[in-house]
């Protein structure tokens, strides 16, 4: 039987969607991806449900229609917004069994202890991701299965969201028949992005989006913050639409063909011909290149300042020696690392995950939905271990039982 992964990211400017195929127990690739512009998505949430629930019904069906072995019954879906909020909790249990080895019971109700709180009505707690786990006072234990103790505490950062953004993700899966299991999608995201190292030595993974500039920030293996703000790339095409007091249609062909992030990296004198973007004419068609430049400059500036100003509140501002990894289709502006250099002081690059279809499409905005299929893989992997089935019979079984559409 064919086994497939289906994940939707419904970005505010694009709705991204790819199938992988699984093809081996530890291994998967892509098979199908699609990008398409968005309608009814705003920050990074839906807006027009009707809208939404139209474009993607018609992809899916096209999808099925190019490929017989499309089936979907299940999809993994992005939560993004700047309504998603986190918060540091810890749990505890007592070991339960006589001889003090740790089971996954005792694991999972140190989890629970950590998620028990009381939320206000419009709340919802979307995603648990476990920092590490302290026993009889050990801390930075990463995987406490096997081990013995009388006491085991869990920390985690707990991810809540607003109800009605997630009521209406369901509606979504409802009109089109699918079963979502929902990730955060920028958590997804920086799990691809950056490396173990950079997880490791600490990193902030920085989506920069049309609607929305996502960050998470990672140290000593753990997830310690992620934080979505509401302002991106349309806010920079906006800018230069009055900057230019064009449309938003043009000013948006002027900053992808034309645009710097700094302006001092503009050749002294250089024009843009405005009439390669009219229709008509004008009379008074050339502007100044640096000046567009200077437009783009100024909204970066600000986005990257709102995101300095989060690390220092976590105080890692210029500490994080694994430094910024940029991606999402903003980071294609041409000088957007020495710009974020210049404003983070530290090495900032852009993502590039070890993913044979990535190397070919290098597109950075297929990322954050790229992360929901490995996610999405590593944890239905997880589950098959966790029912310890033999290395021989983990490949057949898994397929059979968990990928099918
Ligand atoms: N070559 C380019 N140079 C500069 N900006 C670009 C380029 N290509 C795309 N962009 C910008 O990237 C943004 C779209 O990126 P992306 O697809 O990652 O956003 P999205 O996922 O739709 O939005 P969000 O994540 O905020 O919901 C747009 O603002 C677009 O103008
Ligand atoms: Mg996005």
């Amino acid at each position: 039987m064919s086994s497939y992964i289906l994940a939707l990211d419904l970005g505010s400017s694009k709705i991204k969607v790819l199938v992988a195929q699984i093809t081996g127990p530890d291994t998967w690739q892509i098979v199908f991806p699609a990008m398409r512009k968005s309608q009814g998505i705003k920050q990074g949430m839906i807006d027009n449900l009707e809208l939404v629930i139209a474009d993607l019904d018609n992809l899916i069906n096209e999808m099925e229609g190019a490929n017989k072995n499309f089936i979907f019954k299940q999809a993994t879906v992005g939560i993004n917004g700047p309504h998603l909020e986190t918060r540091i909790s810890k749990g505890v249990s007592v070991i339960s069994r006589a001889d003090g080895e740790i089971s996954e019971d005792d694991k999972d109700r140190a989890l629970k202890a950590a998620q028990a709180c009381v939320l206000p009505a419009n709340l919802f707690l979307a995603q648990t991701v476990v920092q590490n786990y302290t026993i009889d006072g050990i801390t930075k234990v990463k995987d406490p299965i096997g081990l013995k103790g009388l006491r085991l505490e869990v920390e985690c950062l707990l991810i809540n969201a607003f109800s009605p953004i997630i009521r209406n993700i369901n509606r979504l899966g409802e009109s089109l028949g699918l079963n979502f299991r929902r990730v955060i999608l920028p958590y997804a995201a920086a799990e691809i992005a950056l490396s173990r190292q950079d997880k490791e030595l600490g990193a902030a993974a920085l989506d920069l989006g049309a609607g929305t500039t996502s960050l998470c920030v990672y140290e000593d293996n753990e997830l310690i913050d992620l934080k979505v703000f509401g302002v991106g790339g349309n806010n920079i095409t906006n800018d230069i639409a009055v900057g230019l007091t064009t449309s938003i249609d043009i000013a948006e062909k002027i900053k992808i063909s034309e645009g710097f992030a700094l302006p001092k990296k503009v050749p002294k004198g250089a024009q843009i011909d405005l009439n390669q973007y009219f229709e008509e004419p004008l009379e008074d068609n050339k502007i100044s290149k640096r000046f567009v430049a200077e437009i783009i400059e100024a909204r970066l500036s600000e986005i990257f300042e709102m995101v300095g100003s989060r690390l220092k509140e976590l105080n890692r501002f210029g500490k994080l020696p694994g430094g910024i990894v940029l991606f999402g289709g903003g980071a294609q502006m041409p000088f957007i690392t020495e710009l974020a250099k210049e404003k983070f002081k530290l090495p900032v690059r852009i993502a590039k995950p070890e993913i044979d279809w990535y190397k070919e499409v290098h597109d950075p905005s297929f990322i954050p939905v790229l992360g929901l299929i490995d996610v999405t893989f590593k944890e239905k992997l997880e589950n098959t271990n966790l029912r310890g089935e033999s290395v021989f019979n983990k490949l057949a079984n898994f397929m059979e039982r968990h990928f099918s559409l």
